[in-house]
This record gives C-alpha cells, structure tokens and sequence, in this order.
C-alpha cells in the first residue's frame, strides 16, 4: 500500500511499459468492486486500486462522515485477488493545491445525481483526473450501477484528449435483485429485504409516475426516477442511506 503521490508516480514510471488497469474506489469493497478487479486483471499485466474517499464529492457533510469505511477488511480482499498495487492517499496528497482547482461539466452533471447533489460531479470527475494523471492507466474500470459517472469520466477523457480506456462493467446484484453498493453496508438485513424492492420497481412494466407512487407507498423518499440514454435511473433515501441503480429500457 502506497500513500504517497510521489512514490506512485515512480512506480508507474517504472512500469511504463506494462499495461496497467486502475480501479478507482471509496474503499468499503464489495463484490461489485471486485467483479472490476478480476475484469481488469484479466486485461492488464498490472492492476492498481485506489482508495480514497472523497470530500470534495459529498455535498452534505453527515454523507461524508457516515460513508463506511473499513480498510483492514478491504486490505484483506485486495490481497486475496492479487491486487498488484493499492494507492490510498490522504486528503493533502490528492489536493496539494486543496480545491483550487476543478473540472466541471456544465450540461450532463446538473441532472440526476448532479441536480440533487450539487458539486458531485464536479468532485468526481476531480478526484479520477488525479488519479488518472497519476497512475496512467491503459485502462480504467467503473461499474455501471454509476452509469452517469461512466459517461462523464468517458466524456471528460475524450474532451482533454486523456490516453486512457474507459471500461463499464455490469452491476453486481444481491440474490435479491439489489444492487450492490457500499452504502447498504448502512442497512440492516430487513431494511435491505425492503430496498431490493427498489430494483424490481424499477424494471417493472410500468410508467414512471406508477414507479414513483409505488416506492412512495412502500415507505421510499424518492429523489428521481427518470429516463436517459435508453436507460431508467432512479435514486431513493431509505433508512437515511441514498441508493441509486438503473435498468435497460
Ligand atoms: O464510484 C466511486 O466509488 C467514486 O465516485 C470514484 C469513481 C472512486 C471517485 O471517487
């Protein structure tokens, strides 16, 4: 595990010649993280990981606080799958400049996440330009449950002419249907039975103010449930944790 930006930068120096695949993470691993490791591991000679989590794409402080973490369990996983290497830098290392500087999309992030959470993107596509410039990957893994997130970085690599492979992977799901996220490590076994009910609604033959009435009634708070680029998004608060997922329509 390497925390410095310094040391990473002469790693990746060092290995310029391999191909290298990054999967960029909040920590808190789950199956879905790893499906991308063993996805870039199938595709690279070398696959980093990153570790950080990032304030600057949390707009509400108590979000960023409660955010799970657990490094010594995701220590333990990334050994399992033969992580090649992990970055997991702190805040001063990633932003030497603090939030000086940013990138910004100024069309797609302003809806869905980006409308009910102001300067998410913004950090995001912040935080993956770092780590980007940083590890020079050949390719890049994001899972799909973040489709908007995987366009943006895909938009944002293609608008600076960034040398990188934006690579989507399919959701993971629970047995249930739910999808997974590091979040629902915030739920109890029961609130979970009751989210994955989310996901069966929206895939569901109906329209989307049914949708809503729906998860309304089932007890949801539902932030939007909306249609884009031949997908149905939805984003829900439940239990004081926010889940969001999307379906092929
Ligand atoms: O999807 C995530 O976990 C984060 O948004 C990412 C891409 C690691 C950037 O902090």
């Amino acid at each position: 595990m390497t925390t410095t930006v310094n040391s990473t930068q002469k790693w990746t120096q060092l290995n310029i010649d391999q191909k290298i695949g990054l999967v960029p993470t909040m920590g808190a691993l789950h199956q879905g993280h790893m499906s991308l490791i063993h996805q870039s591991k199938k595709e690279n000679d070398i696959t980093v990981v990153s570790i950080f989590v990032n304030p600057t794409q949390f707009n509400k402080k108590q979000d960023l606080k409660s955010y799970p973490k657990d490094l010594e369990r995701d220590l333990a996983l990334l050994c399992k799958a033969k992580v090649d290497y992990l970055f997991a830098p702190d805040y001063d290392a990633l932003y030497p400049y603090n939030y000086r500087y940013k990138v910004s999309d100024c069309k797609m992030a302003k809806i869905l996440c980006g409308a009910n959470r102001p300067g998410h993107f913004d950090g995001v596509l912040s935080v993956v330009m770092k780590l980007l410039n940083i590890i020079k990957p050949t390719n890049a893994y994001f899972g799909e449950k973040d489709y908007q997130q995987y366009i943006l970085i895909k938009d944002m690599v293609q608008a600076f002419f960034m040398d990188v492979n934006i690579i989507p992977c399919p959701t993971v799901r629970e047995v249930s249907g739910l999808a997974m996220s590091s979040r629902n490590l915030l739920l109890t076994p029961e609130q979970l039975e009751v989210a994955s009910s989310f996901y069966h609604h929206l895939k569901a033959d109906a329209s989307i103010e049914e949708i809503k009435t729906k998860l309304t009634e089932q007890g949801f708070v539902v932030d939007y449930i909306e249609e884009h680029f031949g997908r149905r998004f939805g984003a829900i608060h439940y239990a004081n944790v926010r889940l969001i997922d999307n379906v092929e329509v």
